[in-house]
C-alpha cells in the first residue's frame, strides 16, 4: 500500500516534492496548541556540537568533479571544486548530501568529506560500494573528472573545530567506509594542532579493503610522535603481524587499555564511525568506564533499527503547519512524521532520512512522539520540543510546525 512505502521508495517518490518546496520560508510563528505539550524524552548517548553550515542548504549547488581516485576495488574518492574556484569551507567531520539522477530519477545520499578542512580549494568525498546499493555503485562506476555533482551542504554535527592552541587526545575508531570523516579529522588536526595526539583504530576485512592505506601510512611516518594507527583485519595475509578479528567491543577494550597506560580517560575524546556493532561496542565500553557522554561522538551511516515494530503504534491524526498553511494527515502505525507529512502533500524537508543531519527538524506543538536514539538533535533542541520528522513516530495525535534549522 502507498502509505507503507519503504524508505527508499519514499525517497524516490518524495524528492521532487521536497525539491519543489525548498524555497519556502521558515515559519516564524508558534503553533496554536492550547493544551500542555507532551514530549517523550530519552537519554542522549551522544552529545553533539552545534552544527555549522558553510554553504546554504536550501538549494543544491553544483561542484565540478576534478578527479576520481580509486582507493580500493570498492571505493573511490571524488575530488570536488567550486566551478568558480572559490574555497569551500567546512569543519572536519561534515558531509555533503549528494543529489544524483539515475535513469531519470533523483536520489540523495550523504557522503562525508575525507580531505583536510584547510585545503579548501578542493574537497574529497570517499564512496564505498554497498552490495546492491544504487548510488554508491553508480558513483564508483560512472562518475568521472569533468562531470558536475549536485550537493547540499556541507553540514553535520560529527565535527571538530581546528584550533592551533588545542592539545587534544583523540581516539578515533572506524571500520570500512566509516574512515572518511575520521580521515578528514585526522588530516585536519595533525596539520593545524601541533599539540594534538590521535590514536586511530581502523577495522577492515582484508588488507586490500583498507581505504587510504598508503595515505595513512605516510601520515604515521610524518607525525610518528602524534599519530598511532592500529589496523584490525578479519582475514589478514599470512605475514600479518597486527591485530586480527573484528573491531568489536572486546578488541576495542584491549586496545583502549593500551592507550590508557599513558593517557588518562577523562582527557580522551572519542569519535567513532562505522557499522552499528562497532560503534555500539565503543560507546558501551567508554561510557561504562566513565567517559563523560559529552566526550563521545558517533556518526551513523546506516539507518537505525528504530521502532520498526509497527504493532507498538496505532494510526494517529497529524496536523502540520507552515507559514499560516496547514495540512491534515494520518500517520499509519509505525510511519514517521516525514512519511505521513509527505503523503499528505506537506512540504516537510529532509536530507539524510537517518536522524543524522537535522534537515527535517519540526517543532512538536501538541502530542507525543517516539524518537530512536542516538540522533543529531541537541539537548536544548529537545528541551524546546523539536523532533526529527524522519525518525519520529506519533504515539498520540500530534501537531507540528515545519521548522528546519537554518544552521544544519
Ligand atoms: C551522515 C552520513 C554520512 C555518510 N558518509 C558516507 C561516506 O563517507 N562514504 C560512504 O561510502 N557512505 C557514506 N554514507 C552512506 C551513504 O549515504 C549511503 O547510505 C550508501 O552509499 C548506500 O547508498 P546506496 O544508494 O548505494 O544504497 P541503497 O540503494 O540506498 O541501499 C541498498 C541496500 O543497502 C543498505 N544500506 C544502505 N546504506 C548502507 C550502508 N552505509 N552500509 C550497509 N548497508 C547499507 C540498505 O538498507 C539497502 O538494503 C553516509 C551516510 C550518512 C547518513
Ligand atoms: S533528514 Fe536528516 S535528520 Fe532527518
Amino acid at each position: 500500500m502507498a502509505l507503507f512505502r519503504t524508505l527508499n521508495t519514499l525517497r524516490r517518490d518524495a524528492v521532487n516534492l521536497a525539491l519543489h518546496t525548498l524555497g519556502l520560508k521558515k515559519s516564524k510563528g508558534r503553533g496554536k496548541s492550547g493544551k500542555p505539550q507532551l514530549y517523550r524524552t530519552y537519554d542522549l548517548t551522544a552529545v553533539r556540537r552545534p552544527a555549522v553550515q558553510a554553504q546554504p542548504l536550501l538549494l543544491p549547488s553544483s561542484l565540478l568533479v576534478s578527479d576520481v581516485v580509486r582507493e580500493t576495488a570498492d571505493a573511490v574518492s571524488v575530488v570536488l571544486a567550486n566551478p568558480d574556484g572559490q574555497a569551500i569551507n567546512f569543519r572536519p567531520g561534515m558531509f555533503y548530501t549528494v543529489v544524483v539522477t539515475i535513469d531519470g530519477q533523483e536520489y540523495r545520499r550523504a557522503y562525508s568529506i575525507s580531505s583536510a578542512a584547510h585545503h579548501g580549494d578542493k574537497v574529497a568525498i570517499t564512496v564505498k560500494r554497498v552490495a546492491g546499493g544504487l548510488v554508491s555503485n553508480w558513483i564508483n562506476d560512472h562518475l568521472k573528472a569533468g562531470d558536475t555533482l549536485r550537493v547540499l551542504g556541507p553540514s553535520g554535527n560529527f565535527t571538530v573545530t581546528p584550533d592551533a592552541s588545542q592539545a587534544r587526545n583523540m581516539v578515533l575508531v572506524g571500520a570500512g567506509s566509516g574512515i572518511t570523516p575520521l580521515m578528514s579529522i585526522t588530516r585536519s588536526l595533525l596539520e593545524t594542532e601541533p599539540l594534538t595526539r590521535i590514536h586511530l583504530q581502523y577495522g577492515n576485512r582484508s588488507l586490500d579493503d583498507i581505504i587510504f592505506r598508503d595515505a595513512l601510512s605516510m601520515l604515521e611516518q610524518e607525525y610518528d610522535e602524534r599519530l598511532s594507527i592500529t589496523h584490525v583485519l578479519e582475514t589478514p595475509p599470512e605475514e600479518w603481524q597486527g591485530e586480527v578479528g573484528r573491531l568489536d567491543r572486546a578488541t576495542f577494550a584491549r586496545l583502549l587499555d593500551g592507550i590508557l597506560i599513558d593517557n588518562p580517560l577523562p582527557e580522551l575524546e572519542v569519535y567513532t564511525c562505522g557499522p552499528e556493532p562497532v560503534m555500539k561496542g565503543v560507546e558501551e565500553e567508554v561510557l561504562s568506564r566513565g567517559l563523560p557522554a559529552s566526550r563521545f561522538h558517533q556518526e551513523k551511516f546506516t539507518p537505525s533499527a528504530g521502532p520498526a515494530d509497527a504493532s507498538r503504534f496505532t494510526a494517529q491524526p497529524v496536523e502540520i503547519t507552515l507559514s499560516g498553511k496547514s495540512w491534515t494527515a494520518t500517520a499509519q502505525p509505525g510511519q514517521t512524521l516525514l512519511e505521513a507529512g509527505l503523503a499528505a502533500g506537506a512540504p516537510v524537508q529532509f536530507s539524510c532520512t537517518l536522524g543524522g543531519c537535522g534537515r527535517c527538524r519540526v517543532k512538536i506543538t501538541q502530542g507525543e512522539v517516539d524518537m530512536p536514539e542516538p540522533n543529531c538533535l541537541l539537548p536544548e533542541e529537545k528541551a524546546q520540543h523539536y523532533a526529527l520528522s524522519c525518525i519520529a513516530r506519533a504515539c498520540t495525535p500530534v501537531s507540528f510546525e515545519i521548522d528546519p534549522p537554518q544552521s544544519h
